[in-house]
């Protein structure tokens, strides 16, 4: 049937009949909210390339954590910055690590907000490379044995969920092995399975202190213009045990998750990484586009994919504006 008989404009005529018939909904209960841990006390610094965002010392983490809980933010994902870095990357599994402790704070202020940990040693290395270097280069084999050892002593402390960003090739496997035989069998992975080699993780390393020293990324990392790369990363890291997978970033990414969502049944997560979000916000600042809905058409985009969830930057100030 056609027009006049169709008139497609009926179902857009308010607001009220636009949310009747609305398709795609974002929630706080789908956000999850990156939180940056630093050593020390009474320690707020915001990262300058993020407007909004601020690096925690674990004593003001409580707060934090009951803010966004009451908000209704369904989690947390927490990443660190160590007093010390070496080349092995040590603070990453140290037992009384930075965001080990960061969990142990969170858990006792927000025992319901789910708290997952980035399990990579990027953050913890000198050298800002995700692994263990040999010749200018990661040694893949060699890191497996850290990261394991790293989402254990993360579930030691507490983390509900632990998720591995690196990349390594078999880290799911290894993982998975280690935390089983260390009586965390109960303890999820989520995989950061697609994750490309992106410009948009610029503001990150700023925030994270890990931009490479020499090189970069790539030869871990996925090559931008692969999308079936990215289901064989997807289906090897369910083989190997991921309970839930993650692309990332998500805008550029849009058809690698329709593409994951039409595949695998698993929950599915996009990461809206910090150079989305500072470019939203830088373009704002210009008054070039509107902040607000900006930042709602690019998380209902994201979930239009194909998304379950979104970890992102504007978890908070989405879920403050309320129900729309
Ligand atoms: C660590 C990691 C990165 C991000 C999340 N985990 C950075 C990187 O690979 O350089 C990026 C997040 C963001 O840009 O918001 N491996």
């Amino acid at each position: 049937m056609s027009f006049p008989r169709t008139r497609l404009r009926r179902l857009r005529t308010g607001r009220a009949m636009r949310q009747l018939t609305q398709e795609t909904r974002v929630t706080p209960a789908d956000l999850i909210y990156p939180l940056f841990c630093l050593p020390g006390s009474g320690v707020r610094d915001p990262v300058a390339s993020m407007p909004g965002v601020v690096r925690l010392s674990i004593d003001q983490l409580a707060d934090e954590a009951k803010e966004i809980a009451d908000l209704g933010v369904a989690g947390v994902i927490l990443f660190g910055i160590p007093a010390a870095k070496d080349s092995r990357g040590s603070g990453a599994y140290a037992d009384d690590g930075v965001v080990q402790r960061g969990l142990e704070a969170i858990a006792k202020a927000a025992p319901d907000l789910i708290r997952i940990a980035d399990v990579c040693l990027c953050e913890y290395t000198d050298h800002g490379h995700c692994g263990v270097l040999e010749h200018g280069d990661v040694n893949n084999d060699e890191t497996l044995p850290l990261l394991a050892q790293s989402s254990v002593s993360l579930a030691r402390a507490g983390a509900d969920v632990v998720a591995p960003s690196d990349m390594m090739d078999g880290r799911v496997g290894a993982i998975r092995t280690a935390l089983d035989s260390a009586g965390f069998e109960r303890c999820p992975i989520l995989s950061y399975a697609a994750k490309y080699a992106s410009a948009f993780y610029g503001p990150f390393r700023d925030a994270a202190e890990s931009t490479p020293s020499e090189g970069d990324r790539r030869s871990y990392q996925m090559d931008p213009p692969n999308g079936r790369e990215a289901m064989l990363e997807m289906a090897a890291d369910l083989e190997e045990g991921a309970d839930m997978l993650m692309v990332k970033p998500a805008m550029p990414y849009l058809d690698i998750l329709r593409r994951a969502r039409e595949r695998f049944d698993v929950p599915l997560f996009a990461y809206q990484v910090s150079g989305e979000f500072s470019m939203l916000h830088a373009a704002a600042e210009r008054g070039w586009i509107d902040l607000e809905r900006g930042v709602e058409e690019s998380l209902i985009g994201i979930r239009r994919a194909g998304a379950d969830r979104i970890i992102t930057y504007f978890a908070k100030e989405y879920a403050r504006r309320g129900a729309r």
